[in-house]
């Protein structure tokens, strides 16, 4: 099989490898919740974490890190920016509050977390383009090592690329069963980028669909580890979050069986309900 654990991973575009499986904190609260379940997924074999300011629980993921016993070298690490700190100075301060409250001096990946938030919408290219020059400085300056977006569509990635001098190396967008986004995952491709899955379980939702659990009995798996197995066999880098030990050990045992071509297909094309919100008029 193609990948064989969670220390298994892809390549990005500047050669550093990403492990295939990062463990998701949105919506996980912060304090002992997201500090124990932190360190439970570390405990687990997990070595990709992934967070952000807006979600609240950086200090205590920091710490989790840190409890966790493991070198900060064997761990792979992602934040992204928040909406409010777009712009040139605002994107350094915030990346420099997110190193102090995650208790690092670098991050393995660091995103823009929403391309046109409300508080920059009549302005958004040029808040972009000034916080990608402070995020590609930072890069240069090996105080992070790959760097990327999020929630960004076609429109997004194109007027970046106006003057990014360097191109993203990741889009995490929302992928899960029936929610593929081809288009944008193809135009991602074309360009390198690394189509990292965020709520690759639906936030849960995926999870009691019929034509999924009928799935999931035809392996002998549970429906979450469907849904992990399919995103990474679509070639997408799978996020998923809890805050239950025997889910997320679970949700990482995805390495000993595979589905099969037509079932990916069938699972791509599922309706699951869900939907993908537009940057655009997000309110956020
Ligand atoms: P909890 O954190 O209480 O375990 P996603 O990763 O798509 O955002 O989905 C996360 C949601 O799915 C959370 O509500 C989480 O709840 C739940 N979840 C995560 N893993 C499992 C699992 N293996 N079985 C059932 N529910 C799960």
């Amino acid at each position: 099989m193609f990948l064989k654990n969670l220390t298994d991973g892809y390549e990005l575009s500047n050669g550093v490898k990403i492990p295939c499986i990062g463990f998701g904190t949105w919506q996980t609260p912060d304090g002992d919740v997201a500090r124990e379940s932190v360190k439970m997924a570390i405990a687990a074999g997990y070595r990709h974490i992934d967070t952000a300011a807006a979600y609240g629980n950086e200090t205590s993921v920091g710490q989790g890190i840190l409890e966790s016993g493991i070198d900060r070298e064997s761990l792979f690490v992602t934040s992204k920016l928040p909406n409010h700190s777009h712009g040139y100075d605002k994107t350094r301060a915030a990346f420099l509050k997110t190193l102090e409250d995650l208790k690092t001096d670098y991050v393995d990946l660091y995103l823009i977390h929403w391309p046109n938030p409300v508080a920059f919408r009549d302005c958004w290219e040029q808040a972009n383009a000034e916080s990608w020059k402070a995020i590609e400085e930072f890069y240069q300056a090996g105080q992070i090592r790959a760097i990327g977006v999020s929630n960004f569509m076609e429109r997004h990635l194109e007027a970046l690329d106006k003057t990014a001098r360097v191109q993203p190396m990741v889009n995490q967008i929302t992928l899960s069963p029936g929610l593929t986004q081809d288009a944008l995952v193809r135009f991602c491709r074309e360009r390198g980028i690394i189509l990292e899955a965020y709520s690759p379980l639906g936030t849960g939702r995926v999870l009691s669909n019929p034509d999924m659990r009928a799935i999931a009995e035809k392996y002998g798996r549970s429906v979450a580890q469907i849904c992990v197995r399919w995103s990474l066999q679509m070639g997408f880098l799978p996020l998923p979050k809890s805050t239950h030990e025997s889910r997320i050990i679970e949700n990482a045992n995805v390495f000993d069986f595979e589905l099969s071509v037509d079932d990916v297909q069938r699972i791509a094309s599922l309706d699951c309900g869900g939907f993908v919100r537009d940057p655009d008029t997000v309110n956020l």
